[in-house]
């Protein structure tokens, strides 16, 4: 095992590192282009450091795995691990698990979280191949299409499936356009501005950016509550949408319509725009590196439509490339902050209540005496070395650790897995894909044409 770098203790009074440049150009850069920002603060300042960006208070990023797991061991109710998050709350409402605290957040988390797990999760393995063949084979040979396009279609499919139970009526149907065309206001660096500096969230008509934007979210709210008005008079299903129904409070008491929806939300946006643009990435690398595919099409030679899904969970090799997948590009670039609410030493500085810290899961991922080569796709290094939950966390950890982590694991690896062993893909062309902002997420810019060059 390779030992991560030593640091020497600063005196826990001295002040900490800060990025020097003016506070307009660090949320430029934060918000258009936020890697060679974050590698130069890196080298710089060091393994922690403070940035700001208007709107904001001075966030503290942390890039040594030291500082992660003094982060995610620390007693959570150190930290208020919801105030950042407020920039989603125009998409998902305030009423969601991203944006509780507390015992109410505790409650709803355990709630949920059989669903996305174990046997419940198993049990959409075939689902989620189904939905990936009937994808797949909407692709022409030889007609150039978008990955991200197409992997979106198939993890909204799937997403809708696991919250509401096997619907696909035209209320799914007006729900999957509407959500695909608002999240489409934050495809550019200047749409996701939008979320950043909420000076600009003013709806000067239903043209305007942010108009259309509330617009759709109305319409899609009005759907969400047709159908959980609908459903408080069904029996209940196993699906996610039952399991909140039959939910009650210390009172008794069911959850409210607006907290449904707003649960509801969250769990569609969170749900499907990761893993969506995960898969893309996934599908640009194993293209891109020939090595890699080999490999991978060589462990899926005895994979057959009779397959147990979970059989192909385990596959080593698969695994290793979704991992490599998250680690080289992670969907996130942070995890959510974790604002003090008691004063905490921290990689020797002593930092006051009120301190943002920020755990930085690309620099951690870039991290040279960790990831040798770290610019290099190389699943390999995963199958030589396990690294611990504070090096390595693109589903960030503790108390907020992504609710959704095995699901879009088991996802991604069926995903691959069926369309690479029915489908011969090509990259359209062999130039390298940047990251680029998509909202709060990082996906490949141009979303990956690819063409379809004959059956597998
Ligand atoms: C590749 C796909 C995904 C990635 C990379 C990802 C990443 C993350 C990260 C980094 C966090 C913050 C954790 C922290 O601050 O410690 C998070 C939280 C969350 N994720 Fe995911 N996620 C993915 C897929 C999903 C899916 C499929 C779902 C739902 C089915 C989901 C639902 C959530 C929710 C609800 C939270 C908030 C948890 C809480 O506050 O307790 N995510 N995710």
């Amino acid at each position: 095992m390779t030992a991560t770098a030593p640091t020497l203790a600063p005196h826990p009074s001295s002040p900490l590192p800060e990025v020097q440049s003016p506070i307009w150009l660090q949320t430029l850069q934060s918000i258009v282009n936020p890697i060679p920002y974050l590698e130069k603060a890196h080298v710089e300042h060091g393994d922690i450091f403070v940035g700001r960006s208007w709107g904001f208070p001075p966030f503290i990023l942390l890039n040594h795995p030291k500082a992660i797991e003094q982060v995610f061991t620390t007693d959570p109710n150190y930290f208020d691990s919801v105030s950042g998050n407020q920039i989603i709350s125009p998409i998902t409402g305030d009423q969601g698990l991203i944006l509780l605290e507390g015992k109410a957040h505790q409650k709803r988390r355990k709630l949920m979280m059989p669903t996305f797990h174990g046997e419940r999760m198993r049990a959409y393995g075939e689902a989620i191949c189904a939905i990936a063949t009937q994808v797949s084979q909407e692709w022409s040979q030889n007609q150039p299409f978008v990955m991200r396009s197409a992997t979106q279609e198939i993890t909204l499919r799937v997403i809708l499936r696991t919250i509401f139970g096997i619907n696909n009526n035209e209320r799914f149907q007006q729900l999957r356009q509407l959500l695909d065309e608002m999240l489409h206001t934050f495809d550019t660096p200047l749409g996701s501005s939008h979320l950043f500096l909420t000076g600009l969230q003013k709806d000067l008509g239903p043209w305007s950016l942010w108009g259309k934007f509330l617009r759709r979210r109305q319409a899609i709210n009005a759907l969400l509550l047709a159908e959980i008005q609908g459903r408080r008079q069904q029996p209940l299903g196993q699906d996610i949408l039952s399991l909140l129904l039959a939910a009650r409070d210390e009172q008794g008491e069911p959850m409210s319509d607006a907290e449904l929806r707003d649960e509801l939300m969250t769990l569609l946006f969170a749900g499907h725009e990761t893993t969506a643009s995960a898969l893309a990435w996934a599908f640009y690398w194993i293209h891109q590196v020939p090595e890699v595919r080999t490999k991978l099409l060589a462990e899926l030679r005895d994979i057959t439509p009779d397959t147990d899904p979970s059989e192909i969970a385990k596959l080593p090799y698969l695994s290793a490339v979704c991992s490599e997948t998250l680690r080289i590009y992670p969907l996130v670039l942070f995890t959510f902050s974790r604002t003090l609410k008691q004063p905490l030493r921290v990689m020797g500085y002593d930092l006051p209540v009120g301190a943002m810290l920020t755990p930085c899961i690309y620099l951690v991922h870039h991290r040279e005496e960790l990831y040798p080569n770290p610019h290099t796709f190389w699943p390999g290094r995963f199958l030589e070395r396990q690294f611990s939950p504070y090096e390595y966390f693109p589903f960030g950890g503790s108390n907020r650790r992504c609710v959704g982590y095995a699901f879009a694991l088991f996802e991604m690896k069926l995903v691959l897995a069926t369309i690479l062993k029915q489908t011969s893909l090509q990259l359209v062309s062999p130039k390298p894909i940047q990251p680029v902002r998509r909202g709060i997420t990082f996906t490949p810019a141009g979303g990956v044409p690819m063409v379809v060059t004959g059956a597998a």
